[in-house]
């Protein structure tokens, strides 16, 4: 169980590029970097792309008025000639800035935390993780949701046979929120979100499926692709090329089966994050809108209900426990887990720790470059007209 006590000799000192005022995301990164005052501490900023607007927000949530940057290469640079410069950096921007950003990190000597889907190409990633092996920095990518401990109550069953040899992976991350064209009152997260140019390859794809697509690989390591389908659309014609909607389905090399709806057009669905594991002797499902249950079906039996915190549960999932039963945990505390990590990692990598880095699971440099090539994969396929193709 977490308390809040250090897990590292001090806290790092972060800062982040983008995650202003008006960004959706940008708030969940200090939820989770701050939750643990002993594993960062914000120190600078570049937080927005309107550098007074940044400023002024700087300020507001307690960064020093001469670190708050008005833009990231500034920050860079100002921070390298600080003693008590920054050491780890979060990308909270819109997708087609992640590259350069966090090229221009790594080459400032800084650790990195970025959003997903990291880049638009496995080779981007695949050119960033030799840098960051050069540099010795560790890249680290915000699954938010990966951080809730039940994920890892569910690897350990799978892991222990509980549920028998997975036959069938039912995934599903759909929400309504897009189900009309905005036309001129589109908001500006969701412009950037349509625009090739800054959202990459894919919309849902990438926004929303990258997420559960990364946490069936967290639970199912062992599991791998060997073929998919990928069917998508733009229901809202001025979206095109990229969909608001899409249907993956899976074959495994073992044989097993899956398929993943991801959509934002899912009208009226206030819950569509879902993740269904079918053995051959039980199943288990969780909800991101119930993250304090999972149900434990065994076939013939009643239905199992397991409720976080409880003892009967996996010592990897209760070491991840912030508040005890009885107590509600959610998306924060998920953050704050993933966050704590983060900073695990990024201690272990300058302390040369490799054991520690080798046995800390959390969603590094490889889970980024798991999530672009699965991007890569379901377009490959929709742009062959729904095709079966490898999973290369
Ligand atoms: P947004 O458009 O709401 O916010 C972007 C923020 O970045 C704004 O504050 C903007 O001023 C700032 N910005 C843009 N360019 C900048 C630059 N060059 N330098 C400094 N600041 C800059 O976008 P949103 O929704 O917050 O998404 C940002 C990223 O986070 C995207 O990659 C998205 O896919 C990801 N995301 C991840 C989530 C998760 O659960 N992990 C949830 C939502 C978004």
């Amino acid at each position: 169980m977490l308390n809040g006590e250090k897990k590292i000799a001090r806290p790092l000192r972060w800062g982040m590029v983008g995650g202003g005022r008006l960004g959706q995301v940008g708030y969940k990164h200090r939820i989770g970097a701050l939750r643990d005052n002993t594993a960062f501490q914000l120190v600078a900023g570049a937080f927005d792309i309107d550098p007074a607007r940044g400023k002024d927000f700087g300020v507001n949530i307690g960064v020093a008025e001469e670190r708050c940057y008005p833009d990231y290469k500034t920050m860079f640079a100002e921070e390298a000639k600080r003693e008590d410069g920054l050491e780890v950096v979060s990308i909270a921007t819109p997708n087609g800035t992640h590259y350069e950003i966090c090229k221009a990190a790594l080459h400032a000597g800084l650790h990195v935390i970025c959003e997903k889907p990291l880049f638009f190409t496995t080779d981007e990633v695949r050119e960033i993780k030799a840098l960051a092996e050069e540099k010795g920095k560790i890249i680290g990518v915000t699954y938010g949701f990966s951080g809730n401990q039940m994920m890892l109550q569910m690897r350990a069953m799978v892991e222990k046979g509980e549920i028998g040899d997975v036959r069938v992976v039912d995934l599903q991350y759909t929400h309504g929120f897009n189900a009309n064209d905005d036309g001129d009152k589109i908001n500006a997260a969701q412009k950037w979100r349509i625009d090739p140019k800054v959202a990459g390859p894919s919309y849902v794809l990438g926004d929303l499926s990258t997420h559960t697509y990364y946490m069936s690989q967290l639970i199912m390591p062992q599991m791998k692709i060997k073929k998919l389908l990928c069917d998508r659309q733009s229901f809202i014609s001025t979206r095109a090329p990229l969909e608001d909607n899409a249907y993956v389905l899976m074959h495994y090399e073992n044989g097993a089966v899956g398929r993943l709806w991801t959509s934002s057009i899912d009208a009226g669905c206030m819950d569509g994050h879902r993740i269904r594991i079918v053995g051959s002797k039980a199943s288990l499902e969780w909800w991101d809108s119930k993250p304090n249950e999972l149900k434990y079906e065994i076939q013939g039996q009643p239905i199992q209900t397991l409720i976080r915190s409880m003892p009967y549960l996996d010592d990897s999932c209760n070491a991840d426990e912030r508040l005890g039963a009885l107590h509600v945990e959610g998306l924060s505390e998920a953050w704050a887990n993933i966050y704590l990590k983060f900073a695990i990692a990024i201690d272990a990598k300058n302390r040369g720790d490799e054991e520690t880095l080798q046995n800390l699971v959390y969603p590094n440099i490889d889970a980024g470059l798991e999530g672009v090539r699965w991007v890569e994969n379901c377009v490959r396929s929709a742009d062959k007209g729904a095709d079966w193709v490898d999973f290369e």
